[in-house]
């Protein structure tokens, strides 16, 4: 079957072998199987670059369902399963009035693949709510709970990304979301310029969350119509000796200060220097409106966005001496 509806870039690739799994018993028993020796997890597919046909047997992660946990007077713990959709995910918890997801709004993607790159956006983190994940152990077939210490967040890092990567597959997410006296964040720059522009003096998460979907519709091609996987490259991180040469250049970078001796650039910016922003090569390129984002205007194979990708890279490396790590998973 076409991988196409399964990827957000919208990249026509082949998978031989598909399977839709529905629940944990099912998925276990796959693997105890070894009719398929090779597998191919598929969460939401919003943050991956298919680059080739897959051989393995592709396992698209189907588990439904939200519970309560646990309740006190102020918070609920609120357990969902990783196929569960982010953003209806989110509207949900507005709907209940529970806090804490509304700055991570209209991110594309799946509930269990949240945790592996700790998904972040104007101000707040996925680490900030997560309190726990459910997930098999691929050697032992058992479920393992990691509490959010155990994950080892980090901007767009987990464990999962690192020495857990490829072991565990999570098959739900439990968060802690305020009830009441909800904590907001409006520093993000454009969030307070939006919920002005909304005449909004007290906002509540719903309306936190409307600034935030206005936001990102006005700036983030919609995966629907243009073929993309959000930010295609992590912003760099680089050291305050490297930050002053880089400003004596170019004395406008934007930056954030990340720790005593490390600065955050945005890679958007670096690429919109670079004379990137809006490019087009045929049927693909990099998107009018955000410099970070790459897209697939219909019909671009894996390998021409990888490309471009590598162009991008070592573009940016010539003129400002700083390496951009891609965020998307290649395959
Ligand atoms: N900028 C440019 N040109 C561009 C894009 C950005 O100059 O084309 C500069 C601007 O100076 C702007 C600054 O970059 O002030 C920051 O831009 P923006 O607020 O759009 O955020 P970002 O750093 O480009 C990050 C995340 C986004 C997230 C936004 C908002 C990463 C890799 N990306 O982007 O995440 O939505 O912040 O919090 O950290 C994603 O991961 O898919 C994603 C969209």
């Amino acid at each position: 079957i076409s991988l196409k509806p399964y990827n957000t870039f919208g990249i026509d690739v082949k998978a031989k072998h598909f399977i839709s799994v529905n629940s944990v018993d099912e998925l276990k028993d796959l693997y105890a199987s070894n009719k398929y020796p090779n597998k191919f997890i598929l969460g939401g597919g919003s943050n991956m670059l298919l680059t080739k046909n897959v051989e393995a047997l592709v396992i698209h992660i189907n588990l439904k369902g939200k519970s309560i946990v646990s309740k006190t007077d102020h918070e609920v713990l609120i357990e969902c399963q990783a196929g569960e959709n982010w953003h209806d995910f989110v509207l949900w918890t507005l709907k209940n009035n529970y806090g804490g997801l509304e700055n991570l709004s209209l991110i594309p993607g799946n509930v269990g693949t949240s945790p592996i790159q700790n998904i972040g956006a104007y101000g707040v983190e996925l680490k900030d709510t997560f309190y726990s994940c459910n997930a098999i152990n691929l050697d032992t077939l058992k479920e393992e709970t990691f509490y959010n210490k155990d994950c080892k967040f980090d901007y767009r890092n987990s464990i999962f990304k690192q020495e857990a990567k490829g072991l565990y597959i999570i098959t739900s997410v439990t968060f802690r979301l305020s009830t009441k006296n909800h904590v907001l964040h409006t520093n993000y720059g454009a969030i307070s310029t939006e919920l002005e522009n909304m005449n909004i003096k007290n906002p509540t998460i719903q309306d936190i969350s409307k600034a935030v979907i206005a936001i990102r519709e006005s700036k983030l091609p919609n995966p629907k119509e243009i073929g993309n996987s959000g930010s295609f490259f992590k912003n760099p991180v680089i050291s305050v000796s490297e930050f002053k040469k880089l400003q004596q250049n170019f004395p406008e970078v934007p930056h954030y200060v990340v720790s005593e001796n490390a600065i955050k650039v945005p890679a958007g910016w670096l690429i919109e220097t670079a004379g990137f922003k809006g490019k087009t090569f045929g049927n693909y390129g990099v998107h009018k409106k955000q410099a970070l984002v790459l897209v697939n205007y219909g019909g671009a194979s894996g390998h021409d966005i990888l490309k471009l990708s590598k162009l991008i890279q070592n573009t940016i490396y010539r003129i400002f001496k700083i390496t951009i790590e891609a965020e998307v998973n290649i395959f």
